[in-house]
């Protein structure tokens, strides 16, 4: 939802300034309506614009601000509003009355209101709609008690309800406190210098070496050292681990978009999902991670957006292989209402692993004792480190808000999972999911997408359809083309069409087609015809143009696979088309307007 980065240190050539907005521009996609830094300066030096990171770039000050060549200590934020409009006003850091501290926050306080009447009654004064200004007031009150700047900000933590990652710099002091509870924070270890951030692309360029903070625990961060302390103050010994990408990997390696190079990364990410997970010679899939995990006797997946879908798409397959699977937007998940038995196992698929609601999903199935997996992409993230078990997908950093191979990885996972719980496997679908990369590779050389996208621009509306594990591809290939192109699109189980959706499709009105697997292909033949009928273009995508083509205006092929893979492949298809149509309409695409890559809050 919002970005923090922090860093106190030397810069090793480049200003406190910079590092820190080096750091927000590799966390916009955290959010980007607004941005801010605060130097540790006496009184402490804050920046901070609505809009973009070029609208607080252009705003700061010509010269070095605080923090120079001698070095120093700074917080960063960018900002995705909750409480209050975007604007300059709302925009973090935020201050005490006479700018002593600043403070960054990511999460939502509940109790800001009540914090803010009583800090208000005592003469204190606020500037900002947010629930973030509380924080440094808490501060500034409890120094007034004590002079101990971490005791202090530790106490005016401690008052706080909701989720929060904090973090806070005082005047004329080289040190970062922070804190969280259920939003992400990590530390990094560098040579010139530590850093602080929601996530690890903010400071990659300068060291790999971190240390996520958990629930509960904070941090004081210098130019010299890092501790970590429990609520108490209490110094815990904290694990350092070393990340496996570097700045290349999460930069945009010459595409114009993060998310045109998430997509043609989707045969590298299938790859080392599968990697050492799959034998062909023996056809059997073994997932180290789920070694003590025994079969289920039903499975709830809770996960929300393109997660969503494939969780849909991986219940199908857990169905068929036996187990009863039932699939949860995570935000309707009732743990009362479907209550959890002896034997459920209940899946978290979530790239990011710091979506609320699925946090919340995963947090009531753990008070219910269910067993939970985590199926997540983010090594160290709450997901990850709540639930009884965890899977990673292992796609790399994905920056674009738009998932593209995080949702191909989850399917390919899924597809693992279902064989591994199933305790069910076979050379067949051992030799397709091994051949999956060099197909989507085929399917990215060879589409047609471009002339597709520029052929529909002008439509009124996208459908897509899709039967049996093509329905989830067909409604997520809807939701990739709304959220890039702001265009209404809609996806549907091919047999629903008739029964409602139908009565929206004219000649304007394309109806994206997938027709693959010979068991579904002839219904859904049938339902391109009542499309065909009302002179709408059809769009096939297709592992049998020969069979399609005369129903099609265009097909976009896709190689012949198992059937249970035929939608991956699809969906790259679908993918391209969205891409390509929001670049003929001029769309930000990496940033669409009102989204967030990872949403943290219910
Ligand atoms: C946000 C993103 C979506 C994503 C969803 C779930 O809405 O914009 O792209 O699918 O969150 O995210 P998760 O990290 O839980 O998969």
């Amino acid at each position: 939802m919002c970005g923090i980065v922090g860093y106190a240190g030397n810069g090793d050539g480049e200003t406190v300034l910079d590092v820190l907005m080096g750091g927000l521009s590799d966390l916009e996609y955290r959010g980007y309506d607004s941005a801010g830094v605060a130097i540790a300066d006496e009184p402490v030096a804050v920046h901070k614009r609505s809009g973009e990171l070029t609208a607080l770039e252009e705003a700061l000050p010509d010269a070095d601000v605080g923090g120079g060549a001698a070095g120093g200590a700074g917080i960063g934020h960018t900002r995705w509003s909750t409480h209050g409009p975007p604007s300059d006003a709302n925009a973090h850091p935020h201050t005490d009355c006479e700018e002593q501290v600043a403070v960054v926050h990511n999460g939502i306080i509940e109790n800001y209101e009540s914090l803010r009447s009583s800090l208000a009654a005592r003469g204190h004064e606020f500037e900002s709609d947010t629930d973030t200004e509380v924080v440094p007031h808490l501060i500034e009150a409890e120094l007034a008690a004590s002079a101990d700047r971490e005791a202090a900000f530790r106490r005016a933590v401690g008052r706080l309800e909701g989720s929060y990652a904090v973090a806070a710099v005082y005047a004329a002091d080289e040190t970062i406190y922070a804190a969280r509870h259920e939003s992400p924070l990590v530390l990094g270890i560098g040579e010139d210098g530590h850093y602080l951030a929601s996530d690890v692309p903010a400071f990659i360029e300068h060291t790999d070496r971190v240390i996520y903070l958990d629930d509960g625990e904070f941090a004081r961060v210098t130019p010299t050292s890092v501790t970590v302390t429990d609520e108490r103050g209490t110094v815990l010994d904290a694990d350092v681990d070393t990340i496996e990408w570097d700045a290349e990997d999460a930069g945009k390696s010459g595409y114009d978009h993060y998310m045109l190079k998430e997509i043609h990364e989707q045969p590298e990410a299938i790859r080392t999902c599968l990697r050492g997970r799959v034998e062909e010679l023996t056809g059997s899939v073994t997932v180290e991670e789920l070694d003590d995990l025994d079969r289920p006797r039903v499975v709830h997946l809770v996960a929300c957006g393109t997660s969503y879908h494939a969780a849909l798409y991986g219940a199908r397959l857990l169905r068929e292989r036996g187990i009863p699977a039932q699939v949860f937007l995570a935000s309707e998940y009732d743990v009362e209402a479907i209550p959890v038995t002896d034997g459920t196992l209940v899946v978290g698929v979530t790239q990011s692993g710091e979506t609320a609601d699925t946090l919340s999903a995963l947090r009531a199935a753990n008070r219910a004792r269910a067993e939970t997996l985590a199926l997540t992409n983010v090594v160290g993230s709450s997901a990850a480190r709540e639930c009884d078990h965890v899977m990673y997908i292992r796609a790399g950093p994905e920056i674009s808000v738009a998932a593209t191979k995080t949702f191909a990885s989850q399917q390919v996972a899924l597809a693992m999972l279902s064989s591994v719980l199933a305790d069910e496997s076979s050379h067949a679908f051992v030799g397709a999911l091994r051949a999956l990369p060099d197909q989507i590779q085929t399917v990215l050389d060879d589409s047609l997408a471009p002339e597709v996208a520029a052929a529909y621009v002008d439509a009124d509306a996208y459908f897509f359809i899709g039967r049996g594990y093509a329905a989830p591809v067909a409604v997520e290939g809807a939701l990739k083309m709304k959220e890039i192109t702001y265009e209404h699109a809609e996806g549907f189980a091919a047999g629903e069409l008739k029964h409602g959706p139908l009565a929206l499709v004219t000649e304007n009105t394309p109806v994206f087609s997938i027709l693959t697997g010979d068991d579904h292909l002839g219904k859904t033949l049938g339902n391109v015809k009542e499309v065909e009928a009302r002179e709408a273009p059809v769009i096939a995508i297709s592992d049998a143009p020969d069979r399609v083509a005369r129903h099609a205006d265009f097909v976009l092929e896709v190689p012949e696979t198992h059937r249970w893979f035929a939608p991956i492949l699809a969906n790259v298809q679908l993918q391209l088309v969205a891409y390509w149509t929001a670049t003929e309409l001029g769309r930000s695409i990496d940033k669409p307007r009102n989204l967030a890559k990872s949403v943290t809050v219910e």
